[in-house]
Formats: structure tokens, C-alpha cells, sequence
């Protein structure tokens, strides 16, 4: 495509391109934007006029052939830096020894609040979607750079240092951007704990990072209910001897006890100056941790370093969804998920866009939210999760057609795969036909999309559930059982990049070993996502689920270990094995298979599965409960003693005709009995 860029008449901004075939037309004007539908790749200003890209795929090929000029020249004109990089990359795939843009100074907050303060300081950066329909609350840069730089000299001023860890625990609420942002400002490295985590879980991520400090509210407010936060934070930190403060915001002002290690944050952050110098911060600093649930117990601390996610993070959110300066962005995940990280905060504020924090849930106060509020905010993308899609599309058409959708252009998704339904409703009844659906695959360790059907070259199709492109950067490969890489299409693997690009994490934090085992030692010269593959004709990727054992229940990661675990503490139960199966809304649900040590009684049956239900809760968080629970005296095992969790899939997902061969079990008669005892339940 060829692009011209003319100012128009009111100094608006005309951007035409002439495509092969086609013609579209963009209008911006000031804060406001019109727009023609149907753009099909967001131009690269850094490349204009260079003869060398002519179209996507050149550029594409450019950012694999020739990654140094590419991401070297988008480094230099999107972010800012106090000392520029004196080398792109120091990376070796082989090793899992990934870094990038050496030597080069700058500070995540300053690019994603300073420099838009600074140039148009009243443009809106947060819009908080609060619980309550209609007590949205605005932002802007300047107030924000306020924000974070009293924060900021807060947390110094309470001894917190460069390279400290601070644990996270709040709602989606500009307080909680704001903390992100004073802790990237002093050279912090924050750990959000997504706040339905139970104590246990949160103490267990605030000892692996070995915080001293935590930032939590009195309360959460998320539909319609009080959630206390703080309550929860002082039973976590009870177990963290770690901790020598505790921050608390006052987010609905109700009393909460208040001990020694507590610290009014409202109060503290009043008499702060809203000046603090930012740290310059080496490319390769750590700017945050997130957990994330593994194939065995213990979760991982992804880490993410300063320059290369926050590049990622830009261009991803500019170019998949085809953002335009003044536009409103609607990721509606939690910020507790890499999702909330990387398209509530990073992404959309080192654009110097407009970012909604979403507080409530799909169906609070009715499932018409999410449209309501696209009509009254006017938002222009909306980004959330194929499960709320499947939840929504059940209670009728009608609550999406009582509200005005006409300001949306992009409807993302991301988290689990689209299923046909669900993309058909979102398309034709959410975007009446007219807005592009963005099926996004990616995971916390990418640090950004991955695999996008948009940047694309013009024409390129979407289908539903189905094609999915590498984005810049990404070579994506799939590797047979042998290890060997499948060349063609229409062939199915384990998901690999044989790229490195800038957003990619750099460890696991206190664990490197782990860091390399999980991810660059299965396939020598890869990284390995953890998910099969499908390649369609054209090179488009199809997800075909996770290949190891966590399941995606909502978009969320569950490690069946951790579910597992925290079952077998139960004095009744001698071993239990946990799997998915399909789940109507949730996409995946969580099955659970528990060996008692003694028969119980049908009548106590419902009472043990409930105990089971609160240690799950009390020991990872309510959104980990099994969905199912079956009492057996027997799992199926080979000689050898592995459970033979194919099997159990089989049963939990009603398929007893798919079981295969159960001749190498131990005991194949088990089989029998879990087939029977799961049409009972
Ligand atoms: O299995 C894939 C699934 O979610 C996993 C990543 O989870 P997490 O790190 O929590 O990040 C979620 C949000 C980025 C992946 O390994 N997944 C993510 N997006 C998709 C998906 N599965 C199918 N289609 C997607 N679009």
C-alpha cells in the first residue's frame, strides 16, 4: 500500500491509501476521528518512502530477515530515551539468553505519562469504569503524571529502593495504574496479584518475589458486592515475614482495622510534591513480575524487562487494532492478567491513548453492560474474552441492540479459543457486520500479541475461529512428536517461535533453570508456548489447546497440579487427579477425580465436595473451584504408576466410546466404575 498524508480542511488529518484494488480514506480531527471501515494495515510512518517495503509482507520478512533495522528504527522513534541503545539485540534462542537494545537508558513511566503530560496534559488517559453504571471517573495525563510522581516520592520516602519488589493487590482503578507507573518511575519491580487470589496464594507470591512492601485497598467493589481486600492482605501477610509495610488506599472508606505494618496511601500520598526525577532505567531492568500457573505446583514468576515490552506492548496495541490517535480503547480485563498490563496499561498509555479500566463484570447491573457502556464512553475498540461472548449471547439479542454501537471499529478478543458462535454473535450482532473481530493469541511470556489475523496484507480475509497470523517479529513453527519442525500446511504440532522478538520474557524470577526447561529445552533453538497448532492453507494458525496440564478455564490459566495439591490436604482424601473438560461458557471447565481414603456414604458425598470446593478457594481462590467432582476408589495408572490422565479426559467430556486401549492399565476395570459414577453426577 501507498500512503499520503494531507491536512485537510479544520486541520484535519486526511490519510489516504491506494490499495491494489481499493481505496480508503481516514479522517482524524483533533480528539475526535471519523473513519471510513475497512483499513487493512496501519501505516509505519519510520518506513515510508523507503523503496524497500512495499507492502505487509515486506515488512513482515523485515522484521524476521532484518530485525536489527526494524525494531532498532521503531525503538529510536517510539520510545524515549535519556541514553540511546548502542546494540538491537544480544539474543540466543539456543540458550534462552534473550536481550535487547543494549546499553540504552530510559524509564517506562516517562514514556507512558510525562511525555503526554508534557504535550497535551488534559487529553484523557483513564477512563475508570467504576462497578456502578454511570460513575465513570476521567483522567487525564496531567493529573495521572501527578498521581504517580506523589506516589512515587511516597514510596521512597518509605525506603523503597531500585530493583525492590512491591506485591500488588488492588482493583482495576487509576490507583492501581498509578502504582504500576511510581514503581516504574523509582525503578521498582511490581508484582500484581490479580485480587481474587485467596491469602495463601497472595503470601506465596509475596514470598517467591521477597517483597517487603504491599499495596492493597480497604475494599473491591465488583458487581454490586464488597470484596475485602484488606482482610485478606492482613491474613496473607500474617505468613510473610518479608513484609515491613502496607500500603492501604481507601477505595470505599469503610473502616478496615488498621495495624502496625499499615500505611495510609491517601493520606501519605497528600503531602508528597508531585515532582520525583525518574531512574534511568537500563533496557534490560526489570520493569514488572506476573504469575502465571505451570504444569507443576508452584506458579512462576514471569519476568518482563523495560524496553522490549514496552516497545512490544506500543506497537502491538497501535498496529493489530488499528488504533488512531484520540481514540477511546476498551480492554476490559482486570489488571491482575497480562492482559490488563499489557492493553489496559502499557500498551494503550505509551500510545498516549485513552484507556478504560473496566471495575464490574459482564452482567452487572444486566448483561446489556458492556454495550451500555460502549454508548455512553463512545468507544471506539473493545478488547475481552470469548467466554463473556458465550455468556452474553445466551441472554438475547435485545441487550445488545438497545444501545448505540456505531463509535466501535475493532472488537477484540483474547484468552481461549473463538468458537464459531460466539465470533458469528460478536461480528454480526455486536458489530453489526461493520467492525473487523481481532482473534488474538498470545500468553504472559510473549508480553504481547503474537498471532493476529490484523496487521495483514490488504484483502487478507478473516474466517471465523480460524486464521490467525504471525504478527512483526514472530516465526512461528510447529514440531512433530519427535521433535522436528512440520514443514507445509494442514499440518497440526506443538506451538513453537523460532524468532526472538523484543517482547518476550526474560525469566522466570528466581528460577532461571525452570525459565529454560519450560520453555527453550523441549525444542533446542525454539521457544515453546505450551499449545498445539494447526497450520491452514495460507499460513493461517489455528490454537488447538493447551499440550500440557493446565487448563484454560475463562481465559484463565489453571494449573491442575495446584488444584491437586491443595485437594490432597484434605484428611479424607488419599490422591486426586484433576482435568478439563468442555464447558458451555467457561470454555473449560475443571473435573476432579478424588481416591478417598475410606468409602464414603452417598449422603456425605455432597458434604465432602463442598470442604473440597473451600480448601480450593481458601488455598488458590474461588475461580479455581472444580466445576465437577467424582468420588472413585481407583485411578487408572500404567505399571509404572503414571495416572493415565487421557483416559480421565475421555470420561470427563462423556466419550467412554474414545477411551482406546486401557489394556497397559494396572486395573482396567476402574474404567468401568468412572464411566458409571460420572453419568451419576
Ligand atoms: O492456551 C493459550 C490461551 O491462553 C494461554 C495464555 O494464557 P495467559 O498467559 O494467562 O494469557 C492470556 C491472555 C494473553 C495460551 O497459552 N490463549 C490465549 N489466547 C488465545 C488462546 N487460545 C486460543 N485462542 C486465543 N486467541
Amino acid at each position: 500500500a501507498k500512503y499520503l498524508y494531507q491536512v485537510g480542511k479544520n486541520n484535519s488529518l486526511l490519510l489516504i491509501s491506494s490499495l491494489k484494488n481499493s481505496i480508503t480514506c481516514h479522517a482524524w480531527k483533533g480528539v475526535s476521528c471519523t473513519h471510513f471501515r475497512g483499513i487493512t494495515t496501519t501505516p509505519f510512518p519510520e518506513f515510508q518512502g523507503d523503496s524497500r517495503f512495499k507492502s505487509h509482507a515486506d515488512l513482515h520478512n523485515a522484521s524476521l530477515q532484518n530485525p536489527d533495522h526494524f525494531w532498532g528504527t521503531l525503538a529510536k522513534s517510539r520510545l524515549q530515551w535519556f541514553q540511546t541503545f548502542n546494540q538491537v539485540k544480544d539474543c540466543d534462542i539456543n540458550k534462552g539468553h534473550i536481550r535487547w537494545f543494549m546499553d540504552g537508558k530510559l524509564n517506562a513511566s516517562v514514556n507512558c505519562v510525562d511525555r503526554y503530560a508534557e504535550k497535551n496534559g488534559d487529553a484523557i488517559a483513564l477512563i475508570w469504569e467504576k462497578d456502578e453504571p454511570g460513575t465513570e471517573e476521567y483522567v487525564s495525563y496531567r493529573q495521572l503524571s501527578q498521581m504517580v510522581n506523589k506516589m512515587a516520592n511516597m514510596l521512597k520516602s518509605f525506603g523503597v529502593c531500585r530493583g525492590d519488589r512491591v506485591a500488588i493487590y488492588l482493583p482495576t482503578s487509576p490507583v492501581a495504574v498509578a502504582v504500576m507507573m511510581a514503581c516504574a518511575r523509582i525503578g521498582a519491580i511490581h508484582s500484581v496479584v490479580f485480587a481474587g487470589f485467596s491469602a495463601e496464594a497472595l503470601a506465596g507470591r509475596i514470598i517467591d518475589a521477597d517483597a517487603e512492601t504491599v499495596i492493597t485497598s480497604d475494599e473491591g467493589v465488583r458487581g454490586g458486592k464488597i470484596i475485602p481486600l484488606k482482610q485478606t492482605v492482613d491474613a496473607a501477610v500474617a505468613n510473610c515475614p518479608c513484609v515491613k509495610r502496607v500500603f492501604v488506599y481507601q477505595r470505599t472508606g469503610n473502616p478496615v482495622p488498621m495495624g502496625k505494618l499499615d500505611i495510609s496511601l491517601d493520606k501519605e500520598m497528600a503531602s508528597q510534591s508531585d515532582v520525583c526525577e525518574p531512574e534511568k532505567m537500563g533496557s534490560e531492568d526489570l520493569l514488572f513480575m506476573l504469575y502465571t500457573s505451570g504444569s507443576t505446583g508452584k506458579p512462576k514468576g514471569i519476568a518482563h524487562s523495560t524496553a522490549g515490552y514496552l516497545l512490544y506492548a506500543g506497537i502491538t496495541q497501535r498496529h493489530v487494532f488499528d488504533y488512531r490517535e484520540g481514540e477511546r480503547f476498551g480492554c476490559v480485563a482486570d489488571i491482575g492478567w497480562i492482559t490488563g498490563h499489557t492493553y489496559v496499561v502499557y500498551g494503550p498509555l505509551s500510545n498516549g491513548a485513552t484507556t478504560v479500566l473496566f471495575e464490574s463484570t459482564p452482567t452487572y447491573p444486566n448483561p446489556g453492560r458492556y454495550w451500555e457502556m460502549v454508548q455512553r464512553l463512545s468507544l471506539d475498540h473493545i478488547y475481552l474474552a470469548p467466554t463473556s461472548l458465550r455468556l452474553l449471547l445466551k441472554e438475547g439479542n435485545e441487550w445488545v441492540k438497545k444501545y448505540d454501537r456505531s463509535s466501535l471499529r475493532k472488537l477484540g478478543c483474547v484468552g481461549e479459543p473463538l468458537n464459531t458462535e460466539a465470533y458469528d454473535w460478536y461480528n454480526d450482532v455486536v458489530g453489526d457486520g461493520k467492525c473487523e473481530v481481532v482473534d488474538t493469541w498470545w500468553q504472559t511470556e510473549t508480553g504481547g500479541i503474537a498471532l493476529a489475523p490484523r496487521p495483514s496484507a490488504p484483502g487478507a480475509k478473516i474466517v471465523a475461529s480460524k486464521p490467525m497470523r504471525p504478527h512483526f517479529g514472530i516465526q512461528p513453527a510447529l514440531m512433530d512428536k519427535d521433535g522436528k519442525e512440520l514443514t507445509g500446511s494442514n499440518v497440526q504440532g506443538a506451538l513453537c517461535i523460532k524468532s526472538v522478538w523484543p517482547g518476550m520474557a526474560r525469566t522466570i524470577y528466581g528460577d532461571h533453570k525452570r525459565f529454560l526447561d519450560t520453555y527453550y529445552n523441549p525444542y533446542p533453538g525454539y521457544y515453546f508456548s505450551g499449545d498445539g497448532a494447526h497450520r491452514c492453507e495460507d499460513g493461517y494458525y489455528q490454537i488447538t489447546g493447551r499440550m500440557d496440564d493446565v487448563i484454560n478455564v475463562s481465559g484463565h490459566r489453571i494449573g491442575t497440579a495446584e488444584v491437586e495439591d491443595a485437594m490432597d490436604d484434605h484428611s479424607q482424601v488419599a490422591e486426586t487427579a484433576v482435568v478439563g473438560f468442555p464447558h458451555d461458557i467457561k470454555g473449560e471447565g475443571i473435573y476432579a477425580f478424588v481416591v478417598t481414603m475410606e468409602d464414603i456414604n452417598p449422603e456425605d458425598a455432597d458434604t465432602l465436595r463442598d470442604q473440597l470446593k473451600s480448601i480450593v478457594k481458601t488455598r488458590i481462590g474461588g475461580f479455581a473451584q472444580p466445576d465437577r467432582i467424582l468420588f472413585t476408589p481407583g485411578l487408572p495408572k500404567t505399571r509404572s504408576g503414571k495416572i493415565m490422565r487421557r483416559i480421565l479426559r475421555k470420561v470427563a467430556d462423556n466419550k467412554p466410546e474414545e477411551l482406546g486401549d486401557i489394556s497397559t492399565l494396572v486395573d482396567p476395570s476402574v474404567v468401568e466404575i468412572l464411566v458409571q459414577k460420572h453419568e451419576m453426577i
